[in-house]
């Protein structure tokens, strides 16, 4: 049977390390009592820590109105528009938002950041992302057909120390994810003016993905937003938000579009169609959002219970002397296993990570299948689970790292 010529593209798709990480561990997952050899996944971005609290807010379903049963406005309805433009103001601490600048898609990655960035660039366009960089973007990015550019030395461009033409390089947007995955870190307001500026001196569009914007939650460590930053070009400036992090809501599909370009906002709210949010959704988030006590004690919650996993994880990896990389925010520690390598390449990287695979039944990602770094031997661990289990996890993987030392100085 003929498909069509445009279409071939997905059947020669290959599989990702995430996708392919995150099927098995949905496939046999871990339970305590019905399934203990089963995978413990902290490979995929998750956040299970306030499940309790959202079981509790959605009591209420049965109070849904019947607009949200009738078509209403794809791009959002205008009371979910002014909930979400509250959050921004309140919690993203961007003071000039309007709600009528933001648009609903289905998801932060195939919906916002897929309607951006068919906004903003042509087919065969680059969009510039540096590295390490979520690996999801490859198929976030997939249908608008733009290729990915990749950058392991932004900074040092940004700040004239390394030459490099975007123009030259075909370049039409930059891609930047503050708190980042897979490092976790949030960028300041200096590094952000850095960016925006150098991107306007080109004319280029700069995209933030701010999906784990409330969850920085280091005390000592502040999230500022891209849209916060004063510039000449604001309408080469775009945000892409979600409610699958911050409010653990990744199966219900909810991403947002914030632009202060006209146009870019036309053409989003024209494109949301293709993936809206559909209305019971919609008007479930509206009741969350705007029931301020209980949003403000939930994003609370959640970042003094990341802050917890945080410190457990650490402890359970310094007390076994297991290196890993300092960070402000979202669900991930980077864990630093060069010094285990038999050598510096991507497949011992991957020899280690089958190793404790094999001896834990946990998932976890090596940076350069995942996430295009350039250095083999980091690891992300995501940390927003049960804290028993990430206990019973952790303790497996710095077990399983020692064991393959030991294995490895025996052959030597
Ligand atoms: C930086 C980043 N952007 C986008 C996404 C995808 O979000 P969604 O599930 O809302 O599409 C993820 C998921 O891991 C992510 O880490």
């Amino acid at each position: 049977m003929t498909t069509s010529k445009r279409s071939e593209r997905y059947l020669n798709k290959k599989a990702h390390p995430l996708q392919i990480g995150a099927r098995m561990c949905f496939e046999n997952p871990y339970d305590k009592e019905t399934n203990p050899n089963g995978y413990i996944n902290l490979g995929t971005a998750e956040n299970h820590i306030v499940f309790d609290l959202m079981e509790k807010k959605l009591k209420n379903r049965e109070k849904l109105p019947k607009y949200s049963l009738k078509y209403g406005q794809a791009f959002g309805h205008p009371d979910l528009l002014k909930a979400t433009a509250q959050l921004y103001h309140d919690h993203l601490f961007i003071k000039d938002v309007k709600p009528e600048q933001l648009v609903f898609a289905a998801g932060c990655g195939g919906g916002a950041l897929d309607i951006l960035f068919n906004a903003v660039c042509d087919e065969g366009d680059s969009v510039l992302i540096p590295v390490p960089y979520y690996g999801g973007f490859t198929f976030d990015l997939f249908r608008s057909k733009v290729k990915i550019h990749p950058c392991p030395n932004f900074l040092q461009i940004v700040k004239g120390e390394v030459e490099f033409d975007p123009i030259k390089e075909g370049i039409k947007a930059v891609l930047i994810t503050t708190p980042d995955n897979p490092q976790g870190n949030a960028l300041t307001e200096e590094t952000l003016t850095e960016y925006i500026n150098w991107s306007q001196k080109y004319n280029l569009h700069i995209i933030f993905d701010e999906i784990y914007a409330c969850s920085v939650y280091k005390p000592t460590s502040k999230f500022t937003s891209g849209m916060s930053i004063k510039c000449e070009k604001p309408e080469l400036v775009h945000q892409a938000y979600g409610m699958s992090k911050d409010f653990a809501m990744s199966g219900w599909r909810i991403g947002v579009i914030f632009t202060r370009n006209k146009n870019v906002l036309k053409i989003s709210k024209e494109l949301s169609f293709y993936s809206s949010v559909s209305g019971d959704t919609q008007w479930i988030l509206t009741d969350f959002l705007s029931d301020i006590e209980w949003r403000d004690n939930f994003i609370k919650t959640n970042k003094e219970r990341l802050y917890h996993n945080y410190q457990l994880l650490t402890k359970i990896f310094d007390d076994h002397k297991i290196k890993h990389l300092p960070c402000d925010g979202a669900f991930f520690l980077m864990v630093d296993l060069r010094e285990f390598l038999k050598d510096q390449s991507k497949q011992a990287e991957l020899d280690l990570y089958n190793h404790i695979l094999k001896e834990t039944n946990v998932q976890i990602l090596p940076a350069m299948q995942g996430f295009e770094h350039v250095v083999p031997g980091f690891y992300r661990i995501c940390f927003a689970v049960d804290e028993e289990v990430l206990t019973l996890a952790g303790n497996r993987i710095a077990k399983a790292v020692e064991s393959f030392q030991n294995l490895t100085e025996k052959k030597d």
